[in-house]
């Protein structure tokens, strides 16, 4: 199996770096996210700034993604292509980026709402970003391992009727874009490893109103429902310091 990397404090320096980049780039394509908008217009900006900021955007030709960005609207689950689709009222968008700064990767993604959301629309995304947020928490715990997060996430899911994507996972980060572990979001028989000092990993749970399952669209990227019902992510890339878990997609 291969070797969970450990950054040094400097390495986690860089990842920080990136991290405090990706996080202002995101919450400024979340400001443009107003009906009326289309989603080829925010990967227009997220490219755009990140290049600006002497940055580059990760996602673009990444085994062939067309895009700076992901854009995943209402029933997509993960990679939806940015195109002419135009934002309207009561959508949910999850916008995720990944941006290369000084040779490290740091990866963050958040779901907006679009005007006014429906009810049910608004349970869905808080939950996940509960998810996120508790399982973030959960890494500090004395003796935490990385299956400790999939048995958080699954529990607060079940609380609500929602369900918890399968087919895709968190992942370590650093020089490479997706490096070990795999970061499951779901409940596992058995122990994973142990969660230790120097990880920096992504913990990112998308949440589905009905079935987990997800089919892959003949793009090859955009991932949707199978029942055509919403789905909500959240991610954030974290380290493992003396000082306890940190969250390294913030702004500052
Ligand atoms: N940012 C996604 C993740 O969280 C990966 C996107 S890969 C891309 O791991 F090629 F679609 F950009
Ligand atoms: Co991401
Ligand atoms: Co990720």
């Amino acid at each position: 199996m291969p070797k969970i990397l450990i950054k040094t404090p400097k390495e986690i320096e860089r990842i920080r770096d990136c991290g405090a980049l990706v996080a202002e780039t995101l919450a400024k394509a979340g400001e443009m996210c107003k009906p009326g908008v289309s989603t080829q217009e925010i990967d227009d900006f997220v490219r755009e700034f990140t290049i600006k900021s002497g940055a580059i955007p990760a996602c673009l030709g990444y085994k062939g993604y067309p895009k700076s960005v992901c854009i995943s609207v209402n029933d997509v689950v993960t990679h939806g292509i940015p195109d002419s689709y135009v934002l309207k009222d009561g959508d949910i968008a999850n916008i995720d980026i990944t941006s290369i700064l000084n040779g490290y990767h740091a990866d963050s993604s958040e779901t907006f709402f679009i005007g006014k959301p429906a009810k049910n629309a608004s349970e869905l995304v808080d939950t996940s970003r509960q998810c996120l947020f508790e399982a973030i928490k959960a890494c500090e715990l004395p003796n935490a391992r990385f299956s400790d997060i999939g048995a958080i996430i699954n529990g607060i899911t079940e609380e609500h009727d929602f369900s918890v994507v399968r087919d895709y996972c968190g992942h370590g980060i650093g020089r490479a874009f997706h490096e070990e572990p795999q970061v499951l979001h779901y409940r596992q028989r058995f122990p994973g490893p142990k969660i230790e000092q120097g990880m920096v990993f992504t913990i990112e749970p998308m949440i589905n109103e009905g079935s987990y399952k997800v089919k892959v669209l003949s793009d090859g990227w955009t991932a949707v429902t199978v029942d055509g019902k919403l789905s909500a992510q959240w991610e954030h890339t974290v380290a493992i310091t003396p000082h306890g878990v940190e969250i390294l997609t913030l702004v500052r």
